[in-house]
């Protein structure tokens, strides 16, 4: 029988999880939450595989130190922390998660944009310290329903937040790389240019994937187009968002407030400056953490893992398009070990 493929899991898995993948390679899991990019790199340098959960850190540096390595299964759609050009170039490839989490991370969206509009934690807060029992009022909320909605990013999950935003009565805009006719017509939303949007959304929300575009895309000149009084909310990714104008536009009273599950860097600074104004509310990334989609996400990155460890392309793959060199260079590094 031949020797099985060497492989990396970047944090700590259940069992059975490990089991999946000790049937087709030999395993090595690291033990902390989040591993340093040195450790990653160091551990991975004999490896043929990489299970990279939730933002382990694939860069060039990392494959270009690992040249057994063919296959790398990311847990989460979002792939940014993942240098996908290089491991192309060296016939890396690289699948992640897609779909299975798509209703979660849009409830975990229309979450945020009700809990800063109605005031909600910034309420538990006002009645644990005892203020409310002291005497005193928290200022009045802004409604949800009959608001405009800008989505910025219509994929999947911006679609499935459109939707919840038409059920709550709200008139939905969109921005998007691309039109999307059928979806408009069929959820009743407008496309309009970034900056149109800006100016007339009460709740900007970010849904765009992280690439060298929308890297940075809401700066000040941004955030000060925005309607006085509206609000961002971002579940994407933190770099997107210039966070120092943020906090200046929320705390001069232009916008209203601002609810981040994503922040840069991560996890958040515990004196990240937006965490000193009561109408931001910050999550720790969770827009797909509920225990059925994480197992999810698991069963599906563990799938993905294992098909391109043995050799097939699985559907969710990023850089399919290298598909005859790798054939050739996933036989070469397994023949290598
Ligand atoms: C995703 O799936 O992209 C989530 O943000 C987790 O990283």
């Amino acid at each position: 029988m031949p020797a099985k493929p060497r492989i990396l899991v970047t944090r700590p898995l259940p069992p059975p999880a490990i089991k999946r993948l000790e049937a087709v390679a030999e395993v090595q899991v690291l033990d902390g939450e989040r591993p340093s990019n040195e450790t990653l790199r160091e551990q991975s340098a004999d490896k043929h595989g990489i299970l990279a959960l939730l933002g382990a850190r694939v860069d060039e540096q990392l494959i270009r130190g690992a040249p057994r390595l063919y296959a790398v299964s990311n847990l989460g759609t979002g792939y940014d922390n993942i240098d996908v050009d290089a491991a192309s170039k060296h016939g890396v490839l690289v699948t992640r998660t897609p779909g299975v989490l798509t209703e979660t991370t849009a409830d975990l969206t229309f979450a945020l944009i009700l809990d800063v509009a109605r005031r909600v934690s910034e309420g538990d807060r006002f009645v644990r310290a005892g203020t409310w029992a002291s005497g005193q009022q928290l200022p009045f909320g802004r409604d949800v329903h009959g608001a405009t909605l800008g989505i910025i990013g219509l994929g999947n999950i911006g679609t499935a937040v459109a939707r919840r935003g038409r059920a709550f009565g709200m008139n939905v805009l969109y921005h998007s790389r691309t039109h999307k006719p059928a979806m408009e017509r069929r959820l009743r939303l407008k496309y309009l240019s970034l900056d149109d949007l800006l100016k007339q959304s009460d709740f900007v929300v970010l849904l765009a994937a992280l690439t060298p575009q929308t890297k940075g895309m809401i700066g000040e000149k941004q955030l000060r187009m925005m309607k006085p009084g509206a609000m961002l909310i971002n579940v994407a990714r933190g770099s997107m968002v210039d966070s120092e104008a943020l906090y200046e536009a929320v705390k001069d009273g232009h916008l209203g407030g601002a609810a981040l599950d994503v922040t840069e860097p991560e996890p958040t600074p515990k004196d990240f400056p937006l965490l000193t104004l009561p109408n931001v509310v910050v999550t720790p990334h969770i827009g797909s953490a509920t225990t059925v989609t994480r197992q999810a996400m698991m069963n599906l990155a563990l799938d993905n893992m294992i098909g391109a460890l043995q050799g097939r392309i699985p559907r969710n793959t990023v850089n399919r398009e290298i598909e005859p060199q790798w054939r050739q260079a996933r036989k070469q590094r397994l023949a290598a070990r």
